[in-house]
Parts: C-alpha cells; sequence; structure tokens
C-alpha cells in the first residue's frame, strides 16, 4: 500500500492516475482505525476509483492537552487494516504537522452560522474552528469528488457540510451510519481506553438513547431529559456531560414538537477521564 508523508508527492500521484472518468473517495481520520471507519472506507470504494484516507491527530482541534498526547497513534497497524480492504485501490496520506500547516499551526475562524455553539461546542472551546480549518486544508490538498464521514460526529458532519457551503469547494459530503459493538457501544478509537468493565457497561449509553426513541412518541422532552439524567445520577463508572434532543437541521434544542421536523438525541458522557458520544434519530 502506498503511504504518502508528503503532500506533493501524493499529488503528484494522484494527477497521474487521473482520467476524465476517474473519481475520488476521500476519508479523512485521525488512526487507531476500526471497523467504524473501514465502514466509511467500503462506503468510499463502492463509489470511487481511488480511495485516500487520510491519518492526522489533528492539534488545532483538541482543546485538551492531555487529550491530544493520549490519543492512540498507531499508524502500522492502520494501515495494516486497510490492507484488508484493498492494496491498491487505497492511498494512504499520514503527513507531519508541517505538510499540513507549514509553520503556522492556526485554526481559522469560521462562522457556522450557529452550528458550533450547540453541544460538542459547549464543552469543547474552538474545537469546530480546528475541525474545519483540517478539513477545508485537507480538501484542498486532496481535492477529493466525495468524502465520508461518519454520523456519530453529527454536529460535525454538519459543520463539515456547512464548510463546504462556505468555502463553496466542490466535494459530496456523505454521511454513514454509526457502527456499534455487539452491546451497543458506538465504535470509537477512545473505546480501546476503556476497561473491560467500562467497555461492557457503557451499553447503557445506546441503551438509553433507544429508550429516549421509544419515549419521544409520547413524553415531553423535558421529561425525558430528566429521565436521562436520573439514568446516571450516581453512577459508579459513568458522568452524564450534557444530553439534547436537538432539531437535526440547525441543532438548536426542542422547544416544542413540530411534526413538520426532525430530531436527534445527542449525549456526551465521562467514563473516567475517556469522553463518549452518541447520537440517534428520533423521527
Ligand atoms: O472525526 C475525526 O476523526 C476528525 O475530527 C477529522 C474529521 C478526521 C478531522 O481531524
Amino acid at each position: 500500500m502506498r503511504v504518502y508523508t508528503s503532500k506533493a508527492e501524493l499529488s503528484a500521484f494522484i494527477s497521474k492516475e487521473s482520467t476524465t472518468t476517474f473519481s475520488l473517495g476521500f476519508v479523512p481520520t485521525m488512526g487507531a482505525l476500526h471497523s467504524g471507519h473501514l465502514s466509511l472506507v467500503k462506503a468510499a470504494l463502492a463509489e470511487n476509483t481511488l480511495v485516500v484516507v487520510s491519518i492526522f491527530v489533528n492539534p488545532t482541534q483538541f482543546d485538551n492537552p492531555n487529550d491530544l498526547n493520549t490519543y492512540p497513534r498507531t499508524l502500522i497497524e492502520d494501515v495494516q487494516l486497510l490492507e484488508t480492504l484493498s492494496k491498491t485501490m487505497i492511498l494512504v496520506y499520514a503527513p507531519t504537522v508541517e505538510d499540513v500547516y507549514g509553520s503556522q499551526m492556526n485554526a481559522e475562524k469560521f462562522d457556522f452560522g450557529g452550528l458550533e455553539f450547540q453541544m460538542e461546542g459547549k464543552f469543547r472551546t474552538g474545537h469546530f474552528d480546528g475541525v474545519g480549518t483540517i478539513v477545508k486544508r485537507l480538501f484542498e490538498i486532496v481535492k477529493p469528488n466525495n468524502a465520508y464521514f461518519g454520523e456519530k460526529d453529527f454536529q460535525q458532519l454538519q459543520i463539515i457540510k456547512k464548510m463546504v457551503g462556505l468555502t463553496k469547494l466542490s466535494v459530496n459530503i456523505i454521511g454513514c451510519p454509526i457502527e456499534r459493538e455487539s452491546n451497543g457501544l458506538a465504535m470509537s478509537s477512545r473505546n480501546s481506553r476503556l476497561s473491560d468493565e467500562e467497555k461492557e457497561i457503557a451499553a447503557l449509553i445506546y441503551k438509553t438513547l433507544q429508550s429516549v426513541k421509544e419515549k419521544f412518541e409520547f413524553e415531553n422532552h423535558t421529561d425525558i431529559s430528566t429521565w436521562v439524567t436520573t439514568q446516571f445520577f450516581n453512577h459508579h463508572l459513568f458522568e452524564l456531560e450534557y444530553f439534547q434532543i436537538s432539531d437535526t437541521e440547525n441543532l438548536a434544542p426542542i422547544q416544542q414538537k413540530n411534526e413538520t421536523k426532525t430530531y436527534r438525541a445527542f449525549i456526551a458522557v465521562f467514563a473516567g477521564d475517556v469522553r463518549l458520544i452518541d447520537n440517534i434519530a428520533l423521527n
């Protein structure tokens, strides 16, 4: 498998390969790949001639230095895992910070129309400016036709769609369903930092979201939020950071249920210092 650390070499190879019928798929990742990432790569392989997977732990999207330092970095294993899907149709771009940012590692400031102030934005200052900055740079380097993102980070997905609209970059953004462990825990690179007990008990997160979906048909959203809080109150392993039912389009918290709108429930939970997020479509 071809692994590039330099954007110049990556671009040179892609231009050599491209023909009039060529379509380039792109899956941006921070590595520590798992079946969730592989499902994005499979979707990209099914719809494109060539697929670039970037593996880059982006410093500008971390508000917590400890989270950045402890983020798993497993390039060799990641490449081996990708090779199980294809050795010839996938290129890996695993750049250095300098290759992406040059000498100025700064996040751009974006106006995402309020999407950035909801949920994750409230708890992770500057996170979405960092995500917008890196995804825009990667799009400029890779120049994909189609880019694939998981719905686990649904707020990120909406923000990237907004960024593409703002910057008028020519790329289709494709959202892919959440992949889950057999107990329902949403797949995440951070799961590797959970103990066996935490992993098992983390089934509570998705079970709670499934019950929220059932309750949403006939219960008031305030009562549902109170019920979710009680599920995690004084829990011996987990601490609830937030739970919110939002309008799918603008991610604003629900005020009054409107039958013409679609809603999603979002949750963030700490297991020790590992932060887990998940969400579910409600209607
Ligand atoms: O979802 C992620 O892994 C990251 O936020 C992304 C999109 C690769 C940008 O660094």
